[in-house]
This record gives structure tokens, sequence and C-alpha cells, in this order.
């Protein structure tokens, strides 16, 4: 007879409670998250809800390029099960050179890639090797998880919240300010939540000023300040948008650039867990044991597979087209509901979307009271929005801004464009009839 283990279990809740361990306990868990948690208890009610909460692809709606489920598979079969080397196999790390030289101009030497499992462990491990307890690591609000990065690393985050006109991405003057102080600033671009990129003059400008900051230390012997650009969703930019690096408008700025990446957005990836560093080979030599104990190293055959769609990219076909298409089809069907909205002089707005999955609207209901409840928060908004309209975004203040602005994120990684078109019916609807004449 098997051993009941929850009647062993039963009555030591104590044993948490005489276990200190801050570090655990201190970590919070995403907001993105908990609030995707809400909508999938009304969602197990059987309500239908159109769900614009997590950055992640719905395999009905996306499902990752034929050529890697192929990939994948063939290189099982062919015993590819073992452990791979802790920075990863040479075939892959290769491939992930001849992408940013092919298509990102930047020749990167042996010795700066670092594979991990997903962007988050080499995200992780560049955080450890550059942060001291105690330093400041920069960043723009909204963002994705820096600060829990920085957390986990007894770091300290300090944000700045940029604006709207500047689509909510930082700039050298917002930066500016924390220069001297910062060990580690943290960009993003396609970001998460706005799905706004940056131009080519604001990012040059923070890589002339970071140049400068650097410059003055070495002539000091001072720690260098380090830029982490987090581009994972680059190869998803629209229309005229491009997309820009750091080191490709500042060469310098290869000494103190460590980039993140991973096929987890831009191939509809998220479960295959593959990502990676590219930055100079003293921060990859120091990132390789931490990724080693971790294990969090990427499987082998899927690391054979991306090597070879990686390597020659015809081998995916029409995929990356057909891709970037229907997410840009999402965000145009939503982009042109909202705005027509806004046209009928409905209070919503939304910023041109440029990259990612993600399209940044306002909903100026703050201070209006709707169907008797009173909004006064962005949380009331989200709370409305899902009950009236059964539509579920995350507010930017989920991405860490302090005021409540009306500020929303829609992703488009679950829904389809009917789902889209049903949603916005119901939006106008509900505030066409809740909204004083
Ligand atoms: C900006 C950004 N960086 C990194 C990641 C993590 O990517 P991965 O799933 O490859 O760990 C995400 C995921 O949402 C993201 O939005």
């Amino acid at each position: 007879m098997a051993i009941d283990i929850a009647a062993v279990l039963d009555g030591c809740e104590d044993l948490a409670a005489r276990t200190p361990n801050a570090l655990a306990r201190g970590m919070e868990g995403s907001a993105i998250l908990a609030i995707a948690s809400a909508v999938n208890v009304l969602a197990a009610r059987g309500v239908d809800i159109a769900n614009f909460t997590v950055g992640d692809f719905k395999p009905s709606q996306f499902s990752i390029p034929p050529a890697l489920a192929d990939g994948i598979t063939k290189h099982l079969e062919a015993g590819n099960t073992n452990y791979p080397p802790a920075i990863g196999i040479p075939e892959l790390r290769a491939a992930v050179r001849t992408v940013y030289k092919r298509d990102l101009g930047l020749d990167y030497p042996e010795g700066c890639v670092q594979i991990g499992s997903g962007a988050r462990p080499p995200l992780y491990a560049a955080f450890a090797t550059v942060l001291e307890p105690g330093d400041i690591m920069v960043y723009g609000i909204p963002s994705w998880n820096n600060p829990y990065y920085a957390y986990l690393n007894g770091a300290k985050a300090v944000g700045v919240e940029t604006k709207a006109e500047n689509g909510f991405l930082p700039t050298v003057e917002d930066l500016e300010p924390h220069m001297r102080q910062a060990r580690l600033i943290c960009l993003n671009s396609p970001l998460n939540p706005a799905g706004t990129a940056m131009s080519k003059e604001q990012l040059k400008a923070i890589c002339d000023a970071i140049v400068g900051e650097n410059r003055r230390r070495s002539a000091i012997g001072d720690r260098p300040l380090i830029l982490l650009y987090d581009q994972v969703y680059w190869q998803l930019v629209f229309g005229d948008t491009e997309h820009f690096t750091p080191v490709g408008l500042v060469p310098e700025m290869a000494k103190y650039t460590v980039f993140i990446d991973a096929i987890s957005k831009c191939w509809a990836a998220t479960g295959v867990r593959l990502g990676w560093a590219v930055c100079p080979p003293w921060m990859r030599d120091r990132m390789k044991p931490l990724i080693g104990h971790m294990g969090a190293w990427a499987g082998r055959a899927e690391q054979h597979a991306t090597a070879e769609l990686l390597a020659e990219p015809e081998r995916l076909g029409s995929w990356p087209a057909e891709f970037t298409e229907q997410v840009q089809a999402r965000l145009t069907a939503l982009s042109d509901g909202l705005l027509a909205m806004k046209a009928d002089g409905l209070p919503v707005d939304a910023l041109e979307a440029q990259g990612a999955l993600y399209l940044t609207v306002k909903f100026d209901l703050l201070g209006k009271t709707l169907r008797g409840q009173s909004i006064s928060s962005d949380d009331d908004i989200r709370r409305y929005l899902l009950e009236e309209t059964h539509t579920a975004i995350v507010p930017f203040t989920a991405f860490g801004m302090t005021k409540d602005s009306g500020w929303v994120r829609f992703s488009i990684g679950a829904v389809s464009v009917a789902d889209i078109e049903a949603s916005l019916d119901r939006i106008r609807t509900a505030l066409v009839r809740d909204l004083p004449a």
C-alpha cells in the first residue's frame, strides 16, 4: 500500500514559519500571471473571455514552424538526448553568430555566445555576472520582469517612469541622472508591454552617454556600466519600423553590451525553451558555470534543430512571413476598431503597434461612474472590462507604473481576428450604454 503523504504533511505548516529563507519568501510572483489566473477562474465557469493578458502564444492560434517540430523529432530519434555542453552545442553557438552577422551586421568572434533554456536563464546569469548586492540597475517603467532579477541578486532596481509620447521607452534624458550610480541599464526593444520600438536617435543618444560614462570610469579604474539589451521581439517589427542595436549604432558598445535573445517569440516557441546571450567573452565565461549549475541549458535536440534553421532560414519556408502577417493582422484589427471608437467620441486611444505582440491602449475612464461603480484606479478599469465586456487586459500598473493612468496592454497571442472583433463590439456596446450621453 502506498504511504499517504497528505496525512504525513497534515499539520506541519509551522515548518514554513520556522524557515526564514528570506530570498524565496521575498520573491513576488508575476502580477500578470495573477491577473491571468483570475481570468481562468471566470473562463472555468463557462464565460467566453477574449483573453489579451499573457505574453504567450496559444498553440491553436499560433503553432511553431513545422520545420522546428520535425527537426526536434529527428534529433531526438538520432539519439541527441544526453547533456549538452554548459555553453551550448558548437553548431548552435556558430549559428547564432551567423544570424548576428547576416541579419544584424555584427561579426562577433568565438567565445561570445551563451545558450540557455529560453531568454530567462541568460538574463538571470547576466544580472548575476554584473551586479553586486546593493548595486543599482536602472530601467524604464513600464517594464517586464527586470526588478525580479535585480531582487534575486540583492541589487537595487531604479525605475524611471516613461511617457506615452516617447512610446513608453526611456530617453537619454530619463536615464542620464542615474548613469553615474548605475552598474547596469536594462533596455528592451521592441518593448513588452508597449509594443513600441526604440528609434535610431533615441538608442544612439543612450549609447553615446554610456560610452562617455565608461570612458570616465576607465580613466579612474572604476567598474564599468553595462547595458543589457533585451531584443527577444526583434524579428517582430511592422511597417516602417526598423530594429536597431546598440552595437550597430555605436560599435564601442560591444565592450559594454549583453544581448538577450531567444526563439520564444519570433518562432511562437515559448514552451520549447531556447534562448541565448551575446556578450564580451569575460562575461560569457562567468555566465557559463551559473547556467551549468542551474542546469538551465536548452535540450540537445532543440539546440540541433534550432541551429539548422538559424543557419539556413530558407528551411522555414513561408512560415516567418505568414506568422508576422498573422500577428500584424490581429494588432491592426484591434487598433482599427479602438481608433474607430475614438473617432466616434468614445474615451479610447491606442499607440501605433511597431513591434512584438502588444498594443498599448488608453481607456480614459478614471473619475467616471459606470453601472453605479466609480472608476478610480486602473484595476477598476480592468475589472469593468472583464465583467462588462468579457475582455481581459493587463493595466500598466502591473508593469510597475506607480500612477493610475488608464493605459493598458493588449496581447494578441491567444486570440483570433474574430475574437478581437467580437470583443470590440462588446466594448463599444458597453461604453455607449454606460457612459453619460
Ligand atoms: C522582454 C522579454 N524578455 C524576455 C522574456 C522571456 O523569454 P523566454 O520565454 O525565452 O524566457 C520575455 C517573455 O515574455 C519578455 O517579454
